[in-house]
């Protein structure tokens, strides 16, 4: 038995090493011969952006073609329409591998539809602060979580031969003076939170790209940090290394790193610049050639000096690419209260009013993730619940001039609020608060009538507490892309239960938060310095460790809603739960049956804890989860694997992961916050 499911585990493992692509030593030697052959002035053009800034330089007389890429991480950007997936945190919620593999894979056949060969995404950002303006794109708080999201995702893109390039490495972590704020954190922090999904994405996706953060990292800007860089290559990474947009200082700092590529062009590795240091001996050519071979290896590897640029076998307006989009859609949303008012069913009763600013739109989150459908295919809010036809009858208010008479006659009053591309957004930190007017807008309404769902779009947690007594229904949207309001009323209506779960914690209040008395720390010194950013202020990223729920049990604070919680139209009673000892690890099994009377998935989340510890660590820490769908009264055996890597924390004076001696407890619930089955264990 165990001998079987071992040879199966080796099998799964050999198979998707299979599916990847990896750089061969043909392909290295085959870059080293194009190297030989190339002029530093071609070198110089090869290591930096060209043209729109969104292409590689080609080198026509050798064959090497430029290299067309594009943003993400929603669908492909960049001078183009095409499928509006949903958002990095939506994928993250959804608590579901194959969902973010799926987008992944939708967003390769795009890109490849349109001959963009390099995909700038996914964003990885570990979610700090609720106001970070980019938590968005990237998948919270938890490293685990977003670990295995990103390993997903990018399989997906470059199983069609299209390179992911996950960003911003490293500890971007807010967008308030991106530029110019260094962030400082200590070994251990950056390696047991920020680091592991990078990490994650090398050595088991073998991503083919890496962005660099705007920000300095412990002192020195990440493009030309070569502490930072040396780790990356320390994992075995042999892809390309380009910068942000805009990002790099000094020629000897990017030509002595490990980055390859500058972006979107050669302000500091142009051929002027580069060939005066190398002529003048400050550096030798071979520092210029060893980033040409990474970039063409990695060119080589991906087929992108042979075969054709695009994909000709995909269309453009793809509905394959559609169907991925809505089923993602379906599976982020997180219902975070539910006081009786949902599911709505068909009625004839039913008068729904749908208002508010972001009922009619397609609310998107703002800057370089942002991107433009395709004409004709998009579904709105009020749209979707407009199509649910009989037994839904519905209309729609325009909330600067609400009918009084009319809402208090509704059978149920769906408010549509949250952020969109001018609230949250790259380049700037968002408020704690909904915008302007939408707390008042909840309030009256809900004074009006007494069964209101509050359907919010954000990256990220918001300040409730003005009304959330007062409400009925609190339903996390993200931003679902161009299926959101098909996938919305679908769950509104409950033809499709709602099954996402909260990717960070949700406080309830901005202070809660263990980063909040740092997190904007910064503030008054970035105010006093002088216009050319002298000297860079620091970020400092004190909470460590103990960030999100890590942090609960530390300072002793209770989040309104946990990390991992989120409701279903369903219950689930869980049972059993054994470990069995593995040459590696262990397999936790246990059952979990849908005790209710529809169709729902459950997200089983596998915690470790270690009692007593000589060395401070969170209480638990998610080291597996399950996303279950289950019919009703329906049961399922779950099995997890733990590895030994999965007890492990970082040694810094060892620079290493260890992993203690002495006893663990493995935990098994619905929520961080939940305890459904607890296991001991003695390593
Ligand atoms: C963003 C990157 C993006 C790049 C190109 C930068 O401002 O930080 O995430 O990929 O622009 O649009």
């Amino acid at each position: 038995m165990k001998r079987t499911l071992i040879l199966s585990i080796l099998l799964l493992c050999t198979t998707l090493a299979q599916a990847q692509i990896q750089i061969t030593r043909e392909d290295r030697e085959r870059a080293e011969a194009l190297v030989e052959q190339m002029t530093l002035e071609e070198k110089c053009a090869l290591i930096t952006g060209q043209d729109d800034g969104f292409h590689t330089a080609a080198i026509e007389r050798l064959g090497i073609p430029s290299v067309r890429m594009a943003d993400g991480p929603q669908g492909v950007r960049n001078k183009t329409h095409s499928t509006y997936y949903p958002c990095g945190i939506s994928l993250a919620a959804s608590f579901n591998r194959s969902i973010a593999h799926g987008v992944g894979t939708g967003i390769g056949w795009d890109a490849s539809a349109r001959g963009v060969r390099i995909m700038l995404c996914p964003g990885v950002n570990i979610y700090r602060s609720p106001l970070c303006g980019r938590n968005f794109e990237y998948y919270g708080e938890d490293p685990y979580l977003a670990s295995e999201t990103a390993v997903q995702y990018i399989r997906g893109i470059q199983e069609q031969r299209v390179i992911a390039t996950i960003k911003h490495f490293a500890l971007n972590n807010q967008e308030f003076d991106r530029h110019g704020t260094g962030s400082v954190a200590d070994e251990r922090t950056i390696n047991e939170i920020y680091f592991p999904t990078f990490r994650k994405a090398v050595e088991q996706a073998r991503v083919g790209a890496v962005m660099t953060s705007y920000n300095p990292v412990n002192g020195v800007h990440a493009p030309e940090n070569q502490w930072l860089l040396n780790q990356l290559r320390g994992w075995g990474y042999d892809g390309i290394v380009m910068t942000d947009w805009t990002s790099s200082y000094t020629t000897l700092g990017c030509l002595t790193s490990s980055l390859d590529l500058e972006m979107p062009q050669g302000y500091v590795l142009n051929y002027e610049a580069v060939s005066e240091l190398v002529k003048n001996g400050t550096v030798e050519e071979s520092l210029v050639d060893e980033k040409c071979c990474r970039i063409l290896q990695t060119f080589a590897a991906y087929g992108l000096l042979d075969l054709p640029m695009k994909n000709e076998s995909i269309p453009e307006n793809n509905p394959e690419s559609r169907a991925k989009a809505y089923e993602a859609a379906l599976e982020g949303p997180v219902l975070l209260k539910n006081d009786g008012i949902l599911p709505i069913k068909a009625s004839k009763k039913n008068n729904i009013v749908v208002l508010g600013p972001n009922a009619d739109i397609i609310p998107y989150g703002g800057g370089s993730g942002r991107m433009d459908p395709i004409e004709g295919t998009t579904t709105t809010l009020w749209q979707g619940i407009a199509s649910l036809g009989k037994g839904y009858k519905a209309s729609f208010m325009d909330w600067k001039n609400i009918d009084e008479a009319a809402i208090r006659k509704a059978s149920a009053v769906i408010v549509s609020v949250g952020f969109n591309h001018d609230t949250e957004k790259e380049g700037a930190d968002r408020t704690y608060s909904l915008p302007a007017g939408q707390n008042e807008l909840i309030s009256k309404v809900a004074s009006l009538n007494p069964n209101v769902l509050v359907v919010a779009n954000s990256g990220g947690e918001f300040d409730v507490t003005p009304w959330i007594g007062n409400v009925k229904g609190l339903l996390m949207a993200w931003y679902a892309g161009q299926e959101s309001g098909r996938a919305l009323a679908a769950i509104i209506s409950g033809a499709v239960s709602p099954s996402g779960r909260l990717p960070f914690t949700f406080w309830g209040t901005e202070d809660k938060n263990p980063a909040a008395k740092y997190y904007h720390a910064v503030v008054p010194a970035v105010k006093k310095r002088s216009k050319n950013r002298d000297p860079y202020p620091n970020a400092e990223y004190k909470e460590g460790i103990f960030l999100g729920y890590r942090g609960v049990e530390r300072f002793g604070i209770e989040p309104m809603y946990p990390f991992g919680y989120g409701l279903t139209y369903s219950g689930f009673e869980y049972s059993g739960g054994s470990l069995e000892v593995l040459p590696y690890g262990y397999c936790v099994k246990f059952t979990v049956k849908n005790t209710g009377k529809t169709a729902a998935s459950e997200v089983a989340q596998v915690y470790v804890s270690k009692d007593k510890s000589a060395v401070a660590r969170p209480s638990r820490e998610l080291k597996g989860y399950e996303k279950l769908s289950l019919a009703p009264g329906e049961s399922k055996e779950v099995s997890i694997l733990l590895t030994t890597g999965s007890f492990a924390r970082y040694s810094t004076p060892q620079h290493n992961w260890v992993v203690d001696k002495g006893s663990y407890k493995v935990i098994v619930g619905s929520s961080s916050a939940d305890t459904k089955i607890e296991l001991p264990v003695e390593l």
